[in-house]
């Protein structure tokens, strides 16, 4: 299933280990007055003041870490994009704020913070870092030789650094080719960090052996990206259920395996926002004896509370059900899940998975550059 060695494999002990994560979390500006809540971490390095709408990515890389800490690994060094800079020192896209996220998560750790990712003020700021401590680098995509997979680019970083072992752990960023997940895995001895594994390893079961009765549901927006999802499950699934925007607009199969939507919740003017009530209870239906559910996708507007009951039904379903393998992908299905999860901490997911496009592209059988660099078992 998963043929790459991880970092259990390896001796960290004492060793200076630079990890890829994918520190890519949605920024909202911070509105006047909304300071009160104490998760509130504001990002003072850009122009506007910004919050982390949702820490999943921050959350998940924690394992990880902590294996590492556990380990004595000797000092942590980070890196991430954040973003879409294009190549420039774009300071509302600094990852200060995520390093101040880490620090709250991680009490007891020293966790600091360096405006760059190679060069003198790195060495510096690796000296001075404690053992046992971990240092975030800035933003990879400060650069644009970082999207350019720049081995030169990826040699710096790890001189710098004097970096023994190189970690990837960002799922969600290793379907791109870059340095810091392609060119860097030919220079030092590269493997998988634990939410690798743990995403790679759940999502190749489900489209390799998946408990039937398995039901694939798939919503949000756009035909394109989510035919290649439901081709590839035709063969695997039991059934493929589509909501969400794609089938407000009039999806059609003539596969009969394939159920759409039938019935929608409208606003005044007509416009389908939420599968209605007839299609919510065919697909509670549909998941009462299921033992695998891929859920891809929301079924509704789901950031208007008014349209967002179907999804809040299945997620409910899927969450209090143990006895269903449930896996949650894509950005906004994983973000409204993590919510619902906030508010009822008993609800349970076989893996809320952090990659977008990655997953995706796993998924549908595609290669991923970052995992395929790493050291064979
Ligand atoms: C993502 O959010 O899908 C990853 O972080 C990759 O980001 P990218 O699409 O900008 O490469």
């Amino acid at each position: 299933m998963f043929f790459k060695k991880t970092i259990r494999d390896v001796d960290v002990e004492d060793k200076i280990i630079l990890v890829r994560t994918d520190y890519n979390v949605p920024l909202v500006p911070i509105e006047a007055g909304e300071l009160e809540h104490e998760t509130v971490v504001i990002n003072q390095s850009g122009d506007q003041q910004q919050q982390i709408a949702n820490d999943l990515r921050i959350r998940a890389s924690l394992p990880t870490i902590k294996y590492l800490l556990e380990h004595q690994a000797a000092k942590i060094i980070l890196m991430s994009h954040l973003g879409r800079p294009d190549g420039h020192r774009d300071k509302s896209f600094s990852l200060g704020i995520v390093a101040e996220k880490l620090a709250e998560l991680l009490p007891g750790t020293v966790v600091n913070f360096v405006d760059d990712v190679s060069g003198p003020e790195v060495e510096m700021a690796v000296e001075d870092l404690p053992n046992g401590g971990i240092l975030l680098l800035e933003n990879l995509r400060f650069s644009a030789e970082e999207e350019a997979n720049s081995e030169e680019y990826a040699r710096e970083i790890v001189d710098s650094t004097h970096a023994e072992l190189f970690v990837q752990d960002g799922f969600a960023v290793v379907h791109r080719a870059h340095a810091s997940t392609d060119a860097i895995t030919h220079i030092i001895p590269a493997v998988a960090g634990l939410l690798l594994e743990k995403e790679v390893k759940t999502l190749t079961q489900i489209t390799a052996n998946p408990e039937h009765p398995f039901v694939v549901i798939i919503g949000g927006a756009k035909v394109a990206d989510k035919q290649p999802l439901i081709d590839k499950f035709r063969n695997l699934a039991d059934t493929i259920y589509v909501g969400g925007k794609i089938a407000a607009d009039g999806y059609q199969s003539t596969d009969v395996k394939v159920i759409v939507a039938e019935d929608f919740d409208e606003d005044s003017d007509g416009a389908k926002l939420d599968i209605g009530p007839v299609s919510t209870s065919k697909l509670a239906e549909l998941l009462q004896p299921a033992k695998t559910v891929l859920w891809n996708g929301v079924l509704g507007k789901v950031e208007d509370a008014a349209y967002a009951t179907s999804s809040t039904i299945v997620a409910k379903l899927l969450g209090e059900n143990q006895d269903i393998t449930s896996v949650i992908c894509g950005g906004d299905t994983a973000g409204f899940v993590e919510n619902l999860c906030a508010e009822d901490p008993e609800l349970r997911f076989s893996l809320v998975s952090t990659g977008g496009g990655a997953a995706l592209e796993l998924l549908s059988g595609q290669a991923l550059p970052g995992v395929d660099g790493l050291e064979d078992l």
